[in-house]
């Protein structure tokens, strides 16, 4: 460990996902550890420009490591994407003591302490925290696999229905830029097919494996659609496509929202957690900045932020194909 620090910030950014608590946790518990002060800094940084802070100890964070949401609160700055937002959020930073700065969030939240860390030098390191998992440089990001085990619960729970009645049912999950959640729920709960942004093969191959099916003898159907899929139709108007091209079907939509991203952290959510809140305060210790934490062969490492952010992830063709293989 090199560099003295003396008092870190910690924040939630953008959508909350489940475990941020815990990662919130484990960054008090390390800054405890290692004798640094911690203050909280509610709503993101729009809380950092309206000067919302608070010390923290290992008192308060006592019994979160099971709660999902951030305490802390998390928002969307419009604030901090204007120099002057970011000035002022620079200025509190300084009055407050601060020296360094966690952030936990997805790629906006990384875009933000890119530009804040450009323009004032400050020391800044990220810890993914979205259930989209669309973040480079880390197998997964906090609260992912949360989000995925509601998903397939509530697909089975739709699949009962779905049965007794022999309906079609489309589900909408959540994934504006990433089909993560959409491809390993769908294979998780034995979809017929999953539509997903990071593709574009308009609505022919979902027809054609619903023609498959129909063939088969199957009489009640899965398909889960990512709410950024490509097709240019709305899932209501998809279902109104099939519909019309096979009036056989007795289809129904179901839009899970924002259930993905509530509920308690999974255990794996907690430990990815907790060992990411660790390693972001000792990464500010050995003087790195500018960087996340994240998770790559079941290690802790250090991934630049413009490569954490950087592009869309290619996609699973072996998830695909096994897919494919299992829908027969
Ligand atoms: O980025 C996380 C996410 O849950 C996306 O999957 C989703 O598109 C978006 O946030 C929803 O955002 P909001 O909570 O602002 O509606």
């Amino acid at each position: 460990m090199t560099k003295e620090i003396k008092r870190i910030g910690v924040m939630t950014s953008g959508g909350d996902s489940p475990g941020m608590n815990a990662a919130i946790r484990a960054v008090v518990r390390g800054c405890a550890y290692y004798e640094i002060d911690c203050i909280g800094i509610y709503r993101g940084y729009q809380g950092l420009i309206e000067n919302d802070l608070e010390q923290l100890t290992a008192r308060s964070v006592k019994n979160i490591i099971n709660r999902g949401g951030t305490f802390l609160k998390s928002a969307r700055s419009k604030e901090f994407i204007t120099k002057e937002g970011r000035q002022k959020a620079y200025d509190n930073l300084k009055n407050a003591g601060i020296d360094s700065l966690i952030v936990i969030g997805g790629d906006g939240t990384f875009t933000g302490a890119i530009l804040f860390n450009e323009e004032h030098n400050f020391p800044v390191v990220g810890i993914p925290g979205t259930i989209d998992n669309d973040i480079n440089g880390t197998d997964y990001t906090i609260g992912y696999d949360t989000a995925l085990n509601t998903v397939v619960d509530a697909i089975d729970k739709i699949r009962d229905t779905a049965s007794s009645h022999d309906r079609l049912f489309l589900v909408e999950v959540m994934g504006r830029d990433a089909g993560d959640i959409a491809m390993n729920s769908g294979v998780g709960a034995g979809a017929e097919e999953i539509l997903i942004p990071e593709e574009d093969e308009g609505v022919e191959r979902m027809m054609r494996s619903l023609e498959n099916s129909q063939k088969s003898g199957k009489t009640s159907s899965i398909i889960v659609v990512a709410e950024g899929e490509k097709s240019g139709k709305n899932i209501f108007e998809l279902a109104e496509f099939i519909g019309e091209k096979m009036p056989g079907y007795d289809i129904r939509v179901s839009v899970l929202g924002h259930i993905q991203r509530g509920g308690k952290p999974s255990c794996f959510d907690r430990v990815l957690a907790s060992r990411l809140g660790v390693g972001a305060v000792e990464a500010l210790m050995r003087g790195e900045s500018n960087v996340m934490i994240g998770i790559t062969d079941k290690k802790v490492t250090s991934v630049d932020f413009e490569v954490a952010i950087k592009g869309q992830r290619p996609i699973d063709n072996e998830l695909r194909r096994v897919l494919n293989i299992t829908t027969v």
